[in-house]
């Protein structure tokens, strides 16, 4: 699967974050990925009045990849409430590569990238695997 539609993943991150509940920071995020059979799944931020409780919109895409049947992450954006795009906080390049497929694309603001590009030597499932 080579051929990525981004204008149209960013259309879905788009309509994601005008879903977003962001009382506290106002910041609206939309998140959205092409999964490895095809389906594009989504999610948009969740704040909670505990600050430290909220949800990325990242987290609530991957909740989406769950209910929805699974799979790998092809390809990502993720874009804020002025429709441009933005990188993935730390703790969501995380969550992002454990349900990556190989060579997942992301569309950065330095263009697109792959996930191993965005968090290069990532600590992972395989780790756990190679020391039972
Ligand atoms: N946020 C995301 O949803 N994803 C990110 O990758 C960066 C940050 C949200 C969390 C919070 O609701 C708001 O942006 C401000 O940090």
């Amino acid at each position: 699967m080579t051929d990525i539609d981004w204008d149209d993943l960013r259309q879905v991150a788009t309509e994601a974050m005008h879903r977003a509940y962001v009382p506290y920071s106002h910041y609206r995020v939309g998140a959205a990925a092409l999964v490895d059979d095809g389906r594009v799944v989504s999610g948009c931020n969740i704040e909670n009045a505990s600050y430290g409780v909220t949800l990325c919109a990242e987290c609530t895409m991957v909740g989406d990849l769950f209910m929805s049947g699974g799979g790998r992450l092809v390809a990502f954006t993720c874009v804020n409430g002025d429709g441009q795009t933005i990188m993935p906080c730390g703790r969501c390049r995380q969550l992002l590569f454990e349900h990556a497929s190989p060579g997942m694309l992301l569309e950065t603001v330095s263009g697109i990238r792959t996930i191993d590009e965005v968090l290069p030597d990532a600590f992972g499932p395989r780790d756990l695997e190679d020391a039972r």
